[in-house]
Formats: structure tokens, sequence, C-alpha cells
């Protein structure tokens, strides 16, 4: 089939790809020329495990193009929107912006019968209503709405083996022209076993939020825990191990620690309070204001952890944090609670320097004022703390003994509970856990 994907950021570009490798025709389409150029080139404008291969192999085969022109999408009979929907400024609302100035963009080119696919996260109502500027630009166009449930880190196996599709389509059914459209872009993984859903336009688009908020709810309900484990001299790590082996609970998405961040959980939570509260159903989502302000405490709560684990003052105290970006195998750092409590502790007088194996870049950008070193040795060399905040691998094995040779003074703190504790008091360590004794 002939695809357009539009919006190459982190899921476009992977989404593109992606759709290449299942044997489609596309073109990714971008109004960021530096963006178009990199992927044209075959390289990743930003790190995604296997995407880069996923391009080389992609691109050889000639299935693959990516372009600045709009005047593409003539060529193609499906259009995925894949712009983001970040946070607008100064409000919990999504800023719409880009979505539709993508739509906008591409209606003059939309040819009969095409499909427009939105995957953008949205505002519930924002299918109906670009739904309807279709249906005015051609009259046998279609738009329907298949929400990406892509992880940052995994986007390339979650996009080629996702654990479900959902259509929405405008009267739900199973016999909408744009079903059997998608069912055929889709074949590989349905065949393979993907279930597969159709629903309604708004239900689609809550489908997403819903399975976002969730995830954060789940998140904050483990730090919470935390808070009451760390009062009551309990163990947060044992407790999720412990509720986790109910099978109705499950032990994923349990790990207490300085919280979620990200380009979605964070603003998706927020956008979907902003909308419940424009469609006069704000009651029903005021425990999201709770969910945000538990991961929010998480880290104030660090800060206030490592003052105490530097005998009362930040002042002067050399403390390196260990990851910037707001998960692992991501160089992502947009709302990274790493990063923000690094930028806390450094106001607050410490002397930070900040590490990570691939988003030390993009931090830089944010947060222009942080010292920021990727040798790992050379990071650590002199500190008097050291706070482990994104745990990637080679942080994880970290060796309490040669670690602690370059370091001033012997103290951890761990924001993710992945360390042993018991090894790294064995080999003389001050350490500190969340929601561990
Ligand atoms: C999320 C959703 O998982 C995905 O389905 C959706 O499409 C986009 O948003 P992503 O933001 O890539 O994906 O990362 P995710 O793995 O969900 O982690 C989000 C944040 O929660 C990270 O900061 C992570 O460190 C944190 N987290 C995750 C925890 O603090 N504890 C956990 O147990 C799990």
């Amino acid at each position: 089939m002939r695809i357009s994907v539009i919006g190459c950021g982190y899921l476009g570009a992977v989404h593109a790809a992606c759709m290449a490798k299942l044997g489609h025709d596309v073109v990714g389409i971008d109004v960021d020329e530096m963006k178009i150029a990199e992927l044209s080139a075959a390289r990743a404008p930003f790190y995604e495990p296997g995407l880069e291969e996923l391009l080389m192999e992609v691109q050889k085969t000639g299935r693959l193009k990516f372009t600045t022109d709009m005047g593409a999408v003539a060529e193609s009979e499906i259009h995925f929107i894949c712009v983001g929907t970040p946070q607008k400024k100064g409000e919990n609302a999504a800023d719409m912006t880009y979505v539709d100035a993508a739509v906008t963009a591409m209606l003059p080119h939309l040819q009969p019968h095409s499909v427009v696919v939105g995957k953008s996260t949205v505002p519930v109502g924002t299918a109906g209503r670009l739904s309807d500027l279709v249906a005015q630009q051609q009259s046998s166009a279609h738009l329907v709405w298949n929400p990406e449930f892509l992880r940052e880190g995994h986007a390339v196996a979650d996009t080629l083996q996702p654990d479900r599709f959902v259509y929405g389509v405008f009267d739900g059914s199973e016999d909408h022209p744009a079903v059997a459209l998608l069912d055929a872009v889709y074949s590989k993984p349905i065949s393979a076993g993907t279930p597969r859903l159709v629903t309604d336009l708004p239900t689609a688009e809550l489908v997403k939020v819903a399975a976002n908020s969730f995830l954060a709810t789940k998140i904050s309900f483990i730090n919470a825990m935390a808070e009451l484990c760390e009062a009551a001299g309990a163990d947060v790590t044992r407790l999720a191990d412990a509720i986790g082996m109910d099978d109705r609970i499950g032990r994923k998405f349990l790990n207490a620690g300085i919280g979620f961040g990200g380009g979605c959980l964070p603003k998706d939570i927020r956008a979907f309070m902003a909308r419940a509260g424009e469609l006069g159903a704000d009651q029903a989502l005021t425990f999201l204001r709770e969910v945000d302000a538990i991961n929010m405490r998480r880290r104030s709560r660090v800060v206030e952890l490592t003052r105490e684990l530097c005998d009362g003052s930040l002042l002067g105290r050399r403390i390196t944090v260990l990851g910037a970006a707001f998960k692992p195998e991501s160089d992502d750092v947009r709302d990274s609670p790493a990063l923000s409590i690094a930028a806390q502790l450094q106001l607050q007088g410490a002397v930070v320097t900040v590490t990570d194996p691939k988003a030390l870049a993009n931090a830089a950008r944010r947060f222009p004022e942080l010292h920021y070193e990727r040798q790992l040795d050379a990071a650590i060399s002199g500190a008097d703390a050291l706070l482990l905040l994104t745990e990637w691998n080679e942080y994880r094995e970290l060796d309490p003994h040669d670690v602690g040779s370059v370091m001033v003074s012997q103290r951890i703190l761990d924001g993710r509970n992945v360390l042993d504790p018991e090894k790294w008091r064995a080999a003389g360590w001050t350490f500190r856990g969340l929601g561990r004794a």
C-alpha cells in the first residue's frame, strides 16, 4: 500500500520505518529540514534502539522516502498523522497547533477515497472535528483514529508487534470501509495474532488517554505506598513483589522511585483533566490531580533525602547524577524527573555533574546551567554523593568497590530501587533507597 506519515518525531519516524518493513511504500513528511535530511541519510534524529538499523534496511529496498513537501501525500492512499500534542504553555490543555497545521496543509492534496488516520494523542472530540474537515474537502475520503501505544526505548518492537490495534471509525462498525484498509496495512501483525478492536471515534481517542492515566495511577499508587513505607519503616520493593503476585494487580509498573516523566504520561493526564473540565465531567478525573501531585512530590523528596545524605546541607556538595533521560534506552529529556532533580539540587547550592549514555546533548539544551560529563569515571571522580536517577544497565551494574575508590565520600541514593542495598552497605557505603528503611 502507498502510505504517507506526517510528522517524523519519536512516533512518526518509527511508524514510517516500520510500515516500510511491513512491505508498504512509505513517504515520511516533516516541516523540519534537518530531521528530513538525517532520516533520508538513514540516520535516526534521536536515540531509539534498532531504529537506525531498520532505516538502513528498509531504505535499501526503495520503499521508504522522506520529504518536506506536503504535496507528496497526493501519491498515497493512507495518511497517518503522527505530530506531537505537547502541553500548552501555562495551561494543562494539549496544544493542538501541530495537528491542526498538519491536517490543514494536507487537505488540498487529499485524493478521493483516501483515508486519514490519526495516531497523535488528542483531546476527545478532535477526531469528530477533523473528520468534518476531511469530508468537506473530499466527500469520499474518511478520517479514522488509530491510537499508538508504543513505549520509547521499545518503539520498533511495539510498532511491529503491538499488543492490540484500536480503530476508531465514525459509526463504530466493522463494515466501515476504512476497517478493511487498516487490516491490510497491519495484515502481518494481525495474522500473527495481534487483536484489533473497532470502536467509534471518541472511544478510540479515550482509549489512549485512559491507558496512560491508568499507568500513571499505577506508578503514583506505588509511590504513595513508598511514602507510607518510609514513614512506617517498611520496604516498598517487597510490598510491590507481594501485591504484584496477585494476577489482578500484576507486578509491572509497580516500581517505586522518582516517578514518571517523559513526553506522554505527565502531559496526557493534565490534558485529560482539562478536557474533562470542558465536557463538564471534571469530577470524574479529580483523582488524576492527586496522581500528578504524588508524582511531583517524589522529586522534592529526593532533594530532601539528598540533603540528609549530605549531613543536612547541600551547599558546595559535589553531587553526581547518573542518568538524564526520563527512562533508560532513550535520549528523551522531556519532563525528565532526573534532570528536574539535578536542577533543583543545583539551585539549592550543590555542585551537580550529570552523566548519561545518550541524553546529554538534549539535557544541555534544556538545562545549560548544569555541568555534564559523558565519561562515567570522570563524572564520579571526587563526588560527595551519587544519585542513580535513570536506571541504565551500566549504572545497575556498577561495582561499589570500584566506584567508592574515586569518590570523596561513599554515599548513594538509588532513585529507582534497582541496586542491592546489602551489597553497597557491605562495601562501606551509606545507602538510601526510596520507600525503603
Ligand atoms: C508511555 C506508555 O507506556 C505508552 O504506552 C504510551 O504510548 C506513551 O507513554 P513512555 O512514556 O515511552 O510510554 O514510557 P513508560 O515506559 O510508560 O514510562 C513512563 C515513565 O514512568 C518513565 O519516566 C518511567 O521511568 C516511569 N516508570 C515506569 C516508573 O516510575 N515506574 C514504573 O514501574 C514504570
